[in-house]
């Protein structure tokens, strides 16, 4: 199924997952049940490491995009494997601070950060701000002021590079709330605008071009337009990034419809990546910068599966058939979002064949609320343990407490042996914060 081998069939006929039976976490834990192998964690934040210290000498740093997938424990891996972090939020940079992870290597990201959130990043002392906005600079160069110091920031930059899973395609007046366009002049208008701000010190550019992203050639475009824009800028203003971080973006696999890897797999992008870099350093006469990358997908994506115990099965004859599962869009909404493809299995008769097409159903109150359309099971019967593969990322960052409908809780596998990286919710959670105001009493 995936690359590293997370999931087998053992002798009994479940679905295993880093050693661990499916059928026996569904017993332990109940479902819905998020599981998640460490190993196949730690082995892709490895690859990524590793790659950069054996081809580019050590000289970048690969940052958890943790939006994929939020909780301490993730930040406690991160941190042990020499991992820096993303976080795009106050409540993801409290649950990186929490776990005890380094704020000098945190990198906080997004459009529209909030004066109140830049304010704890910057107490905090957390290591760079990617800024995306003038309002952003001109702030947070008053709040570094009054704190005496000089904050680290980079700039994202939007290289034009639209990426499909299938293509790629350069767009001139690329269409996006994120960065600043290389080609409207935007980009360099606020680079002078960093360049003039005495608190902060810009130390290069950042770039993400999409997520799902299986093309190397997209990356080594975007490669290409980033720094011939860093050369531009060089030209004019005299300064030459010491960084660029590349973003995220490496595909994943969630059903065989899905491209292939390029060769070399995972390293094969960042090998690709890093060699653009170095050929157009050399072209451009610019000094290497230090290359950050930001996977978020490709670390979690595939080391998650999600267990569900099938409950109502209904046939409209002639039409299709509706396998209710007791999960739904409010532990992954990616089919209703995105129309997501995922591949399913009954994890107590994981050897047999599928002879079905069905649609999973959650138990919301929406009928768009499926987790997918047309999936091929085996005929599945009430009580059989469904395991939707590869929803380590975005599923349970993205889940809800829609129809107050608890959140599932999630395990870590290691060695065969799962315990809770998040715990159960319960109904009193969920009105923790309600409250009846006097006037309704
Ligand atoms: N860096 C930046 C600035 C990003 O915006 C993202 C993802 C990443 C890194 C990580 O990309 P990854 O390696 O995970 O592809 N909710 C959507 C995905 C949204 C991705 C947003 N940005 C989904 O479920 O497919």
């Amino acid at each position: 199924m995936n690359e590293r081998e997370t999931l087998k069939v053992n002798k009994e006929g479940h679905l295993e997952i880093g050693g661990a039976d499916c059928v026996a976490l569904a017993k332990q834990f109940g479902t819905p049940l998020y599981v998640f192998d460490e190993a196949y964690i730690r082995s892709m934040m490895r690859i990524y490491r590793d790659t950069i210290a054996e081809e580019y000498g050590g000289r970048g740093l690969v940052l958890y995009a943790s939006k994929a997938f939020s909780c301490k424990a993730m930040y406690v891996i991160a941190n042990e494997e020499g991992l820096g972090a993303d976080v795009v939020s106050g409540g993801e940079l409290y649950t990186a601070l929490e776990a005890g992870f380094p704020a000098e290597k945190i990198y906080f990201h997004g459009n529209n950060k909030l004066p109140a959130e830049i304010t704890y990043a910057l107490d905090a002392k957390i290591g760079c701000f990617v800024v995306d906005s003038a309002e952003e600079a001109d702030f947070l160069d008053a709040e570094a002021a009054k704190r005496g110091i000089t904050q680290d920031v980079m700039l994202r930059i939007n290289p034009g590079v639209e990426a499909h899973t299938h293509a790629f395609v350069q767009t001139a007046t690329p269409d996006s709330k994120f960065g600043f366009s290389v080609h409207n002049g935007t980009a360099e208008e606020m680079t002078r605008h960093i360049l003039q701000k005495k608190h902060l010190r810009l130390l290069g550019y950042h770039s993400h071009i999409g997520s799902q992203i299986f093309e190397k050639q997209s990356f080594v475009l975007a490669v290409e337009k980033v720094l011939s824009f860093a050369a531009e800028i060089k030209k004019k203003y005299d300064f030459e990034p010491e960084a660029i971080n590349m973003g995220g973006g490496f595909g994943i696999w969630y059903t065989d419809e899905d491209n292939k890897l390029p060769a070399g797999g995972y390293r094969g992008y960042l090998s690709a990546l890093i060699s653009a870099v170095k050929e157009q350093c050399r072209a451009l006469s610019l000094a290497e910068p230090r290359i950050l990358i930001e996977p978020g997908r490709s670390i979690v994506g595939e080391a998650g599966i999600t267990l569900y115990t099938v409950g109502a099965i209904k046939e409209i004859p002639g039409l299709r058939k509706y396998v209710a599962i007791d999960g739904g869009m409010f532990d992954n909404p990616r089919y209703c979002l995105y129309q997501s493809k995922y591949t399913a299995v009954l994890a107590n008769r994981a050897a047999e064949r599928p002879t079905e097409l069905v649609s999973l159903a959650g138990k919301c109150c929406e009928s768009g609320d499926l987790i997918g359309v047309n999936m091929a099971l085996p005929k599945a019967e009430r009580g059989d343990i469904v395991a939707v593969l590869s929803t380590g990322a975005y599923n349970y960052s993205m889940a809800s407490n829609y129809n107050r409908n608890l959140i599932p809780p999630a395990v870590l596998v290691k060695g065969g042996k799962a315990e809770y990286i998040i715990r159960p919710q319960r109904y009193e959670d969920l009105v923790r914060f309600d409250v009846i105001p006097d006037s309704l009493k």
